[in-house]
């Protein structure tokens, strides 16, 4: 039995449709969630910069005492997922766009991926490109901007479609027919993504592999929180909390309440 919680790191509240699928597959775990706000977005900073928040944001969430870190951020994943492993005490799943379930389903040879500007011309990418993408044509589609929309809970405005209509063009004039949301702010877009794309093309995210590659990591170790009684979530956020609060409880339609932090 270990009661230690799991730690759930992201620039903002995308990393929340990690947490969702974590808490469905392993309910009686707790967790701490740390949002980096003062910082986002991160999909537009520098690898150092990338690498010097998220060494903040872990050595805060290694003090809460977790037995596992999730690094629920494909930007972060892909520029310093390196670096916070090394000394690490405890084991890190990173995030990364699921491009390998895409080219082994698509039918079409023709995918895309949707991410920060960051994420999009990363080396991480790239590879993930050349190993799993052999004879499958990616469209790789860096979004500025969209991370905002979720952040500010306008998930259906003007704007949201407006960006959406200029991103996913390529999009419609191809044949793609497997569309990778490699940022996890855009698991919450996927309505308005659907509508925009067009009912055909299936889009995929990385939430619910990350919840289970947990559970087999939980299980390995023997870290399993065997309670009875569902866990309990602490949030955290640099910036501001009444902003946090009220997007994180549109989100997860469910009452949150954060503590503002320095790191
Ligand atoms: N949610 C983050 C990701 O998965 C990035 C958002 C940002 O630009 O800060 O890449």
């Amino acid at each position: 039995m270990d009661k230690r919680p799991i730690g759930v790191f992201d620039s903002g509240v995308g990393g929340l449709s990690i947490l969702r699928e974590l808490r469905q597959l392993l309910p009686n775990e707790n967790y701490v969630f740390l949002a980096d706000q003062q910082h986002l977005p991160y999909g537009g900073k520098s690898e150092r910069q990338i690498i010097d928040y998220s060494r903040r944001a872990t050595t805060y969430l290694a003090r809460q005492n977790i037995k596992l870190l999730v690094i629920a951020c494909n930007t972060v994943t892909c520029y310093a997922k390196d670096a916070l492993r090394e000394k690490c005490p405890f084991p890190i799943i990173g995030t990364v766009p699921a491009l390998k379930p895409a080219a082994e389903q698509t039918r079409s040879d023709s995918i895309a991926v949707l991410s920060t500007r960051a994420t999009a011309r990363s080396k991480e990418l790239k590879g993930l490109m050349r190993n799993f993408c052999q004879g499958v044509k990616v469209l790789n589609i860096g979004c500025p901007g969209l991370e905002k929309v979720v952040e500010n809970g306008k998930l259906n405005s003007a704007n949201t479609t407006f960006l959406l209509e200029r991103y996913l063009k390529k999009v419609k004039d191809s044949d793609v027919d497997y569309l990778v949301l490699g940022c996890t702010h855009y698991p919450f877009l996927k309505d308005a993504i659907r509508e925009i794309a067009g009912p055909s093309i299936k889009i995929l995210d990385s939430g619910a592999a990350i919840a289970r590659r947990a559970k087999a990591l939980l299980k390995l170790n023997r870290f399993k929180n065997t309670q009875e009684k569902r866990g309990k979530i602490s949030y955290f956020t640099t910036g501001d909390r009444n902003k946090f609060n009220i997007a994180a409880s549109r989100l997860l339609q469910t009452k949150v309440s954060s503590k503002k932090i320095k790191i």
